[in-house]
């Protein structure tokens, strides 16, 4: 049988990020220099000395370095055999939510959301450990990250590893950090749409690290500001003499293209609007130009006379008599006058009254530009005090970071009504899903939130986690962080659902909670090397689906592995009597049913999709109908002239 009769398979790990870059690379470079192509690859050596470059391999670079670097990148192109599996009973309003909770470590899930989400996120928010010696940070292995997961959540056997804090009297302090940081930073890049931007919270302790990271990966040309803000809060953490009251927010843009709204005005900005007409508050400034470049020679346009209400004219004269300029050109003081922006008034100086010129600046929807100190923000005490008056009054949770803030940051890098989503990978108790809740109260807005969080374990022999563990008892979940988050989540969403926003557009509001967990498919594992291990694996394959997959976890997995958010409409319909899930309007169809038969594979084509899967074991072995069912579709998609991809699994 040859490969065109046959369906494609389809890949079930995520997509695999360092093929995914070498086919771009191949496609661009192969373009502009068809010499450097060898046998398919690029030959870099021919692409410097086609560039007039030559590199020294031992030459020095400028950069951060540390133990594992090199570690970092192997972890970065393994491509993840997990899979998100959707948890209803956890949701609220699964259907139709399109806010999304993933419980599990953020390195897998950013793995799997790679093709889904490549370039569709707005905004990203992490406030990840601040290495400060008391948190746990993250041990990655390379490959065999899942199972390190899997066995941290007691899914499997403890073989012993270690989960522990990383204090700075492990050797590897500030390398372990960084190994835990680099790939998520490095893999969250591809996520970011263009005009996307990364907001990164940190303190003293790994700002120096982070900032020399970020340079690297995001590029220090799109280095957008560093933030100082006031916590309210003296920490001892921050350096052995000074205490610390402030952290940091450190912010990149993807690409040159972000550009950030300003910021709302509050009372005290909104004061200097101090005159009023029928259009409402302004303020007025000079028209000449003050401050620097302030000469007439500095702009000779702006050199003109006005004529003032008596008939006389005025020219741009400052006070120390030298000829100024006006702040902008003659047409555009026309415009002004003729919308009515231009005021006089008549100021006396040495006995002689003078006629001066201003402009009106109307409040209206002003918009001030942010600063890089913010002080004036609430402080992480009112943080602490709103997320426990949610728990009734109990402390379920150290150090939250305040919802205002938040709104602060989605405010900045988002629209409120263009489906922008923020992420939040290091969603501690999930303050990032509250704030676009809040924010999207105020503004009508409809962003969405994908937060992330490890099932931290609580653990009751810390004096810290013991309110926190008793809850959980209580409302009966795991003992872990990642229950706390979806239980504020729920209660924060109760606490809101009076309010008029929410009783009108509630059909969207709410959260579908996945879960990473092995995939629902025997995975071929290459990696296995010894005869037991593939004996067992062959044996394994037989049955392809893991007996605890159902329908739903199948369904998700060949959503998100086709590259479709877990938010897509998914429409369950009946052809020929089997179950068919009809995707974005009949775009991609997904029949998951174990008899397929040619009349269904008939109705498949005459529904004329973009996309087909369907799983193998389906055509029970049979070649010839796997054959006729890549006809049907070709002859079908030639009648319409487009293209069926035809996939099994
Ligand atoms: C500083 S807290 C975030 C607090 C959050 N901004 C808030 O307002 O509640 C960092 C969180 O990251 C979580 N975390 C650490 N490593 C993680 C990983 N590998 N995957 C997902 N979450 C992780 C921790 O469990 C912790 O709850």
């Amino acid at each position: 049988m040859t490969e065109t009769t046959q369906p494609k398979k389809m890949p079930l790990t995520s997509m695999d990020i360092a093929e995914e870059k070498r086919e771009q690379l191949k496609h661009c470079l192969g373009f502009a220099f068809p010499e450097i192509m060898a046998e398919d690859k690029i030959d870099f050596d021919e692409l410097k000395r086609v560039l007039g470059e030559w590199v020294d391999p031992g030459k020095e670079r400028f950069g951060l370095n540390w133990p594992g670097k090199a570690e970092c990148m192997k972890i970065i192109q393994q491509p993840s055999v997990a899979t998100l599996k959707p948890v209803r009973e956890e949701s609220v309003n699964f259907d139709e939510a399109e806010h999304l909770f993933i419980e599990g470590d953020n390195l897998e899930v950013l793995k799997l959301l790679q093709k889904a989400y490549f370039g569709k996120i707005k905004m990203i928010y992490i406030d990840p450990p601040y290495n400060t010696g008391n948190e746990f940070i993250y041990p990655d292995k390379y490959a065999e990250t899942l199972e390190t997961y899997l066995a941290y959540t007691g899914q499997i056997d403890d073989d012993g590893r270690k989960f522990s804090t990383n204090s700075d009297s492990v050797g590897r302090y500030h390398s372990n950090w960084l190994n835990m940081m680099y790939p998520r930073l490095y893999l969250s890049r591809n996520l970011l749409c263009d005009n996307g931007c990364i907001f990164v919270s940190i303190d003293d302790v790994e700002l120096a690290h982070l900032r020399s990271i970020c340079d690297e990966i995001f590029g220090a040309e799109h280095f957008s500001g560093l933030v100082s803000r006031s916590t309210g809060t003296r920490m001892g953490s921050g350096s052995a003499t000074l205490s610390s009251e402030l952290d940091y927010i450190l912010i990149y843009a993807k690409t040159d293209e972000v550009e950030f709204s300003g910021l709302p005005m509050n009372d005290d900005d909104l004061s200097i609007y101090d005159q009023e007409d029928e259009r409402g508050k302004y303020l007025t400034r000079s028209l000449r130009r003050t401050g620097g470049e302030n000469r007439r020679e500095d702009r000779p346009s702006m050199f003109y006379p006005v004529i003032a209400p008596d008939g006389t004219e005025v020219f741009p004269i400052a006070p120390a008599g030298y000829e100024s300029r006006w702040v902008c050109g003659k047409s555009t003081y026309q415009k002004l006058l003729a919308d009515g922006m231009i005021e006089w008034k008549k100021m006396r100086k040495d006995n002689a009254e003078r006629w001066q010129v201003y402009q009106k600046h109307y409040v209206g929807s002003a918009m001030k530009q942010p600063s890089n100190l913010w002080n004036d923000e609430e402080g992480n005490k009112k943080a602490t005090r709103d997320l426990n008056a949610l728990f009734g009054g109990l402390k379920v949770f150290d150090h939250p970071k305040p919802v205002g803030l938040m709104q602060r940051m989605i405010t900045l890098a988002t629209e409120a009504r263009t489906n922008d989503i923020v992420l939040d990978f290091f969603a501690g108790s999930g303050t990032t899903g509250q704030a676009v809740w809040v924010q999207n109260q105020l503004d009508q807005g409809n962003r969405q939130f994908v937060v992330v969080q490890l099932p931290e374990k609580l653990d009751d022999e810390i004096k810290a986690h013991q309110v926190a563990s008793q809850l959980c008892e209580e409302i009966g979940v795991p003992k872990n962080v990642a229950e706390l988050a979806k239980e504020r989540l729920r209660r924060a969403l109760s606490s809101m659902q009076e309010k008029p926003y929410f009783a009108a557009g509630s059909g969207k509001v709410g959260f579908k909670v996945f879960k990473l967990d092995r995939s629902n498919f025997k995975i071929w594992d290459g990696r296995a090397a010894a005869d037991e291990d593939l004996k067992r694996q062959i044996e394994m394959h037989i049955d392809h689906l893991s007996p605890e997959s159902t329908a739903e976890t199948v369904l998700y997995e060949l959503l998100l592995k086709a590259g479709f958010p877990l938010t897509t409409e998914v429409k369950a319909l009946e052809m020929v009597e089997k179950r068919v899930f009809s995707i974005e309007d009949g775009a991609l169809l997904i029949c998951l049913e174990k008899e397929i038969t040619p009349e269904l594979i008939d109705a498949l084509a005459e529904a004329n999709p973009l996309q087909v899967i369907c799983l193998d074991e389906g055509f029970k072995s049979n070649d010839q109908l796997k054959a006729n069912a890549v006809q049907t579709f070709k002859a079908r998609a030639q009648a319409e002239e487009s293209e069926i991809v035809f996939k099994t699994v």
